[in-house]
């Protein structure tokens, strides 16, 4: 993608107000990534705009979302458009929740404390990773509670009952587990680049990092440079030379539907289970336990060759959709693709590199720009459909998309005609579904 963005680095470095007259002329999650690109080190870059082996699922997300296309209503009255949902039972701003990513911290100096803070001030659920820079107990002196943990179930239990615990303490609103991580998908890129943390001193690890002076001078200035929930937590795990090894043996491939159950147990409180791309894994999660879900292909950097998570969404709304709350994440990169994930029956999109990208290229200022930018687009778009709010919004917002040539063309025409009545997605009226895929 060709760097389209006009400004050098010194001049979005400029303080106020001609920074901030710059910054509100970033208008698409594009600029964000552009900019990104320009300012993160080339290793930190790729790990985020990375999938695993040929990232054929990574660009499906993308892609398929893309294809769908709207239906384009008028003279409905759109003066007052209302964004808000509710999801676990917390008013948010938005129907968006950020995803959880490891390493943000190495994005940008103190990156999940930056994120934290931006998605608190837009009033919508920021995600903690396991495997972040900040630890729990920094994102909630900087930040308070509120915010979400990740959890992925390591072999050691007694650490992950520790990390509920943590999480427990820091005030945490839901325990997120991820499922689709019992062993890790291949990333070429990050073998290629020798991606470590903290960084290994090579002399192309080396060349990238001062080719970024700026994101260097941050670092330098910040001691969080390591795993922070991790390091001097674990056992054995005193410093940062044991932890690859630790990590190497901490992926659990036999963790099952009961160790689920036994999280659910230990934490007591709201539990979204993420990772799920399956109508019968959902059915299994939701009798686990889980309180919502994540359609989920983990931004397309795990199983190379499922499904994009939109292509997935419909049959798991219809199979689970009437006992949960549906979430969905993989490739959204605006509004628009907020409105299309709505119309097929989610309950809210989180967001991974979307946010990555804002974070990377101005830090907190970059995150808060990023969701006012999808704010501005679902909007916009539900003007220009014809909703005024979120409870209008269903697959009649759809006309037929163009999947004719997409590798998962038959995949998304049987489960568009799979969805059930009595979901979130309502089935459109004959009038209406002559239009829909
Ligand atoms: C750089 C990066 C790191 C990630 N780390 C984690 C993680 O630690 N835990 C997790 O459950 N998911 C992780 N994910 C997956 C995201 O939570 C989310 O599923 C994905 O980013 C959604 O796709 P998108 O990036 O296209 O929005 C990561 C994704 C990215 C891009």
């Amino acid at each position: 993608m060709p760097c389209a963005m006009p400004w050098t680095d010194a001049e979005m470095n400029a303080t106020a107000p001609a920074a901030t007259a710059r910054v509100a002329r970033i208008g698409s999650i594009d600029d964000l990534q552009c900019l990104a690109r320009r300012r993160v080190p080339k290793l930190f870059y790729d790990y985020v705009d990375g999938g695993s082996w040929s990232e054929s699922t990574y660009h499906a997300n993308e892609k398929d979302l893309a294809r769908l296309c709207f239906r384009q209503r008028v003279a409905r009255d759109v003066d007052k458009i209302d964004l808000r949902r509710r999801i676990l039972g917390h008013s948010c701003s938005l129907p968006l929740t950020l995803a959880p990513t490891g390493l943000a911290g190495m994005v940008h100096a103190d990156g999940e404390i930056l994120a934290a803070r931006a998605a608190k001030a837009a009033g919508v659920p920021f995600t903690l990773s396991t495997v972040s820079i900040c630890s729990l107990e920094d994102v909630a002196k900087h930040v308070g509670g509120g915010f979400w943990f990740q959890l992925y179930v390591m072999r050691d239990r007694e650490f992950v009952a520790a990390l509920i615990e943590r999480a427990r303490a820091a005030g945490c609103g839901a325990l997120v587990l991820t499922l689709d991580l019992p062993i890790q998908g291949r990333r070429h890129k990050d073998v290629k680049n020798g991606l470590s943390v903290p960084p290994r001193i090579t002399p192309a690890s080396l060349l990238a990092m001062l080719s970024r002076p700026a994101w260097c001078a941050r670092m330098l200035g910040t001691p969080r440079r390591t795993f922070g929930n991790i390091v001097g937590h674990a056992k054995g795990v005193g410093g940062t030379a044991a932890f690859a090894e630790w990590v190497s043996q901490q992926f659990d491939r036999t963790v099952s539907w009961r160790d689920v159950a036994w999280v659910k147990r230990q934490w007591g409180g709201p539990l979204v289970v993420k990772g799920v791309l399956d109508a019968d894994d959902a059915r299994l999660a939701v009798d686990a336990g889980a309180d919502a879900l994540v359609v989920s292909n983990h931004g397309g950097r795990q199983l190379d060759g499922a499904p994009s998570s939109i292509s997935a969404l419909p049959e798991i709304v219809a199979a689970v959709g009437h006992r949960t709350e549906v979430m969905m994440d993989g490739g959204v990169r605006s509004g628009q693709d907020i409105l299309r994930a709505l119309a097929l029956g989610a309950h809210a999109v989180s967001i991974g590199r979307a946010y990555l990208y804002g974070l990377g290229a101005l830090g907190e200022a970059g995150v808060t720009r990023c969701l006012a930018i999808l704010q501005d687009e679902l909007e916009a778009t539900m003007a220009l459909c014809g909703l005024a709010e979120l409870g209008a919004v269903d697959r009649r917002a759809l006309i037929g998309a163009d999947v004719a040539h997409s590798r998962q063309a038959a995949r998304l025409a049987s489960i568009a005609s799979a969805a059930a009545p009595g979901t979130q997605q309502a089935v459109p009226s004959n009038e209406e579904t002559a239009h829909v895929w």
